[in-house]
């Protein structure tokens, strides 16, 4: 009887290898991070699991921010064929949870004490009607300025405090002939840029008013106005060639003393270490001047799929590798991101680093963390488009302030 069970399950595992191409052992993992320091930091993974004799088929999907990912991924699951973990950002986690679609973690999450270490405001994204069906893998945050040390103690500029300090640094290291902002005009990154002059301009409450509450007067105000002001001023200080650039080639600007900025979410920082730079010698990571103090935050997590039983044990595996606290040590050091559990020591993680773990902290504390509209964290998806697209248009040169400000209130309105 038990040959003949076994002989079922391996011939079912083998079937189910020859249709998916996937060992049962293994797991399938889709994603997006196809940079230098992104690559790095998912290599910890592979080589996690496979100490635990799990296997990895990769499924990488370019394109950052994710968008990509996400068309390939609903294309899978139509055809039936769910990977086994989907790289996912914040209310897409809950799109896929409505779907019934994703598997139930709960177990996994009660054994290794969960709900105690991971941050609500992530919790609120990884669980789907009280069931665990993502695992966070890191908290990153979008209101960051990278600086190359050398050009600005080259042009005399220390880091800028508040916006105009930001302007007249940018006049100074372009009037010295340098490309001011390292750019990539791709509209997730026009709108991480946003993140941060929305709470550089207004505030933590005015961002989580126009941003997060869609408040018709905060998206109709003259502060909303300033924002898109402020992104025209910014549009400036790029070079010619921006349109299209990668993130991380603007970030390789910067890093090759090309650019003195680029405003960034930290995985910046993660193409700064994977070129051998340190922060404090080589480069300065600073808050969107003007948004100290608060944080505007984007968790990556990893949505489980449901899998047949014989690939469950690998996939559960998975979940436990990535919250295990050596991982999310060693992880995020070299992703850039803080870690997703609240109780890990920050000794081994370099100066931007304990910044980045500080001041999730104090915002927690006080009540300044909102979830980055660029990053999925501030609405859901197709609403995320709406303002993708008018931000777009207004830094290519398509909207006035004005009309931007017109344009974003009825665009929002459209779509829920
Ligand atoms: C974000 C993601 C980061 C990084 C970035 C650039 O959405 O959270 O981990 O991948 O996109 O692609």
């Amino acid at each position: 009887m038990k040959i003949t069970i076994k002989k079922t399950i391996s011939g079912l595992a083998l079937a189910m290898t020859l249709v998916s191409g996937v060992e049962a052992a293994d797991v399938e993992v889709m994603h997006w991070w196809t940079a230098g320091g992104e690559a790095k930091a998912l290599g910890e993974l592979k080589q996690t699991l496979a100490k635990q004799g799990v296997g990895w088929k990769d499924t990488p999907v370019a394109g950052g921010g994710g968008s990509n990912a996400m068309t390939v991924l609903r294309a899978r699951v139509l055809s039936g064929k769910s990977p086994t973990a989907v790289q996912m950002l914040g209310f897409d986690i809950q799109d896929w949870g409505e779907q019934g679609v994703v598997a139930n973690l709960n177990d996994v999450a009660k054994q290794e004490g969960w709900d105690k270490v991971v941050p609500q405001a992530l919790q609120k994204f990884s669980k789907y009607e009280g069931k665990w069906i993502a695992v966070p893998v890191n908290v990153h945050s979008t209101n960051w300025v990278w600086g190359n040390k050398a050009v600005l103690d080259k042009v005399g500029v220390s880091i800028p405090k508040n916006w105009n300090d930001l302007i007249n640094a940018m006049k100074k290291v372009k009037a010295a002939g340098y490309v001011a902002l390292a750019h990539g005009g791709q509209a997730w990154q026009d709108a991480t840029v946003f993140d941060g002059v929305v709470l550089a301009t207004g505030g933590v409450d005015f961002y989580r008013k126009a941003l997060i509450e869609l408040d018709p007067k905060a998206l109709s105000s003259a502060t909303m106005k300033q924002v898109f002001d402020r992104m025209a001023q910014l549009r400036g200080f790029v070079d010619k060639n921006y349109p299209g650039r990668d993130w991380n080639l603007a970030s390789a600007m910067v890093i090759n003393g090309k650019a003195a900025f680029q405003m960034m979410g930290d995985w910046a920082k993660g193409e700064f270490i994977s070129a051998g730079k340190k922060p404090g010698k080589d480069f300065v990571c600073f808050r969107t001047p003007g948004s100290q103090g608060a944080v505007t935050f984007n968790a990556d997590q990893f949505a489980m799929f449901q899998v047949g039983k014989e690939r469950k044990a690998a996939q559960q595996q998975m979940a436990k590798a990535i919250l295990s606290p050596e991982f999310q040590i060693s992880f995020n050091q070299v992703k850039g991101s803080a870690p997703a559990r609240t109780d890990i020591a920050t000794e081994r993680f370099d100066n931007c680093g304990k910044k980045a773990i500080a001041d999730l902290k104090q915002a927690v504390n006080n009540n300044s963390l909102v979830g980055s509209l660029a990053h999925g964290h501030a609405v859901p998806a197709a609403i995320k488009t709406a303002f993708y697209d008018v931000i777009t248009a207004h830094f290519n040169g398509a909207f006035s302030s004005e009309e931007a400000v017109k344009a974003l209130v009825s665009s929002v309105k459209n779509t829920y």
